[in-house]
């Protein structure tokens, strides 16, 4: 069986389990979207303070991602009813907006997925809330260096696992924990698809990487261990031992020297501090 699937990019996409292999038609259109996304991420950083409600982030997420001629992928995507997800603290991923405030000191994932004449960019980025203690800043700092890291080996020749262990050697090299549970996916004209992009693994395991692949990377590491659990929402996955977990999410496209990162902030607010 082959596991590759070169792709007519302009046609709808099917959920088969194959890995796509897509043209110069869906980079086009994945640069659009992301750029869209990391376009929606800037404009957060000013907004992201104490004292404002993360429901009035998302609803500001809500309007630019409009603005931008495209809708929040997350909104009813499998009963969620939200733009995009915030994460505080301890919280790994999917939070849901609410009227919870954020407080000085809190450290925030917002991850945001604009679907775009048809194509979903996926990122995310941590803010910082106020003053931040240094081990939190210590965290956030080494997980997008864990970002990047896993990105510096997404290049045609190398397997996917190539990319977690570069993660996962990082991460623990720090005392950190990173988490399990949740990977980073395949994308394009679907919001999740194959492969699975895990973010511990074996060196040169996995699928072999090859251009034309579309995917996400979104490491979630933790201060402490790497296990969380679900609350009864159904959504919010937090650290099992309370400890704080940080993420960041770019969208990417394997090309045949390396690869094209579509999320990348144009006003270069990569990491904070962002000011
Ligand atoms: N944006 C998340 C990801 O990176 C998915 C959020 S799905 C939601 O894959 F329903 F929780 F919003
Ligand atoms: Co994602
Ligand atoms: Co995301």
């Amino acid at each position: 069986m082959n596991q590759y699937q070169h792709v007519d990019d302009s046609a709808e996409s099917l959920r088969d389990g194959t890995i796509k292999l897509h043209g110069p038609a869906a980079f086009e259109a994945m640069r659009r979207a992301g750029r869209l996304a990391a376009e929606i991420l800037d404009a957060l950083v000013p907004m992201v303070q104490p004292g404002v409600a993360t429901g009035a982030i998302d609803d500001a997420v809500r309007q630019m991602t409009l603005d931008g001629g495209a809708v929040p992928a997350t909104l009813g995507y499998r009963g969620y009813t939200h733009s995009c997800c915030i994460s505080i603290n301890h919280v790994v991923c999917h939070g849901i907006p609410s009227e919870k405030v954020l407080k000085d000191g809190d450290v925030v994932n917002i991850d945001v997925t604009p679907l775009l004449d048809g194509w979903h960019g996926d990122s995310s980025r941590m803010y910082l809330v106020g003053d931040v203690p240094l081990k939190a800043r210590r965290l956030v700092d080494v997980t997008h260096e864990c970002l990047m890291l896993g990105i510096e080996q997404a290049k045609p020749g190398n397997r996917l696992g190539d990319i977690g262990a570069a993660i996962q050697a990082y991460a623990e090299q720090n005392r950190y924990g990173v988490v399990r549970e949740f990977c980073g996916h395949g994308l394009g004209q679907l919001f999740h698809d194959a492969p699975e992009v895990v973010h511990a693994a074996r060196p040169g395991s996995g699928p072999e990487l090859k251009p034309g692949m579309l995917f996400t990377i979104e490491p979630m590491i933790n201060l402490g261990k790497s296990a969380v659990k679900l609350l009864n929402d159904g959504w919010t996955a937090v650290t099992r031992d309370k400890s704080l977990s940080a993420q960041f999410e770019h969208s990417i496209g394997i090309t045949e020297d390396g690869c094209e990162i579509f999320t990348l902030s144009p006003k270069e607010l990569h990491k904070p501090p962002y000011a």
